[in-house]
């Protein structure tokens, strides 16, 4: 395991305009009356927030599929490929409402191998080996809304989904308590209370315990600021099978 000193260069950065603009555009409504919300979204989120470009640099030269867990609209199936990834991208969650407009925006965007699925990973009959997936996981922003024993179990099933040369990419505010991770927590609850977000959040993850469980998993692991220009406290954590190269690259 190994906590990086700060940000690295190339993932503090968000998305350069063209590619925010050229992916927000199948967020667009269909008529000019239509709901813009997602639109707006997906710009503000991709134009700030430097998760995407973190997360392509971490998957850059694993060609395995990509499940995305808690996946939203789907955004990152839109920035794998805008950078060139052109794996198989299943992403799963838990708001109906939320997979049918990402449907709809990725093809419209006409990307390939792009699975977007409804389904709650909370739920103790949901099981993930169901899905046949092998390679790489995404866990981006989700672990905290969901109750301390099924983010274990979660984790617990995800790494054995791994193949070597994949990554279990994880973006989650920690439990340290630092600042950022208080500020982080209030701006989640105040997103469930004005409902931008459908469930309220949980328990952050305790840094020494993730590392804990990955090692217990026989994976090496990395823990990598990544804030941005933003108060909260996000980390980008990249555990992967040990043997299988470093861990970013
Ligand atoms: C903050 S959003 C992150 C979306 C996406 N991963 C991204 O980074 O853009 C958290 C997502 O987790 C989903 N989610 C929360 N609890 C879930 C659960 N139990 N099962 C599936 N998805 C869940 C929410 O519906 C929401 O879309």
């Amino acid at each position: 395991m190994s906590v990086a000193a700060g940000p690295e260069p190339g993932i503090t950065r968000p998305v350069p305009p063209d590619r925010v603009r050229s992916i927000s555009a199948a967020f667009a409504p269909e008529r000019w009356y239509g709901n813009r919300w997602d639109l707006h979204y997906t710009r503000a989120k991709l134009a700030s927030d430097p998760l995407y470009p973190g997360v392509c640099e971490a998957l850059r030269g694993s060609g395995a599929p990509v499940l995305d867990l808690g996946c939203g609209l789907g955004l990152l199936a839109h920035a794998l490929r805008a950078d060139g990834q052109q794996m198989a991208y299943h992403g799963i969650d838990l708001d109906a409402a939320k997979i049918q407009r990402g449907r709809r925006a990725a093809g419209r965007a006409g990307l390939h191998e792009v699975v977007l699925e409804a389904r709650d990973l909370a739920d103790p009959a949901f099981d993930l080996a169901s899905l046949g997936h092998r390679g790489n996981v995404a866990l981006l922003d989700v672990l905290q809304f969901m109750p301390a024993t099924a983010q274990q179990r979660l984790l617990e099933k995800v790494t054995g989904l791994l193949v070597p040369g994949s990554r279990l990419v994880i973006r989650t505010g920690l439990a340290d308590g630092s600042r950022r991770a208080r500020i982080t927590r209030a701006v989640d609850v105040f997103s469930r209370v004005v409902g931008w977000m459908g469930t309220a959040p949980g328990r952050y993850p305790d840094p020494d315990l993730l590392r804990a469980s990955f090692d217990a998993a026989g994976l090496e692991s990395r823990f990598t600021p990544l804030y941005g220009r933003t108060p909260f406290n996000n980390w980008l954590v990249v555990a992967r099978p040990h043997g299988s190269g470093t861990t970013h690259r």
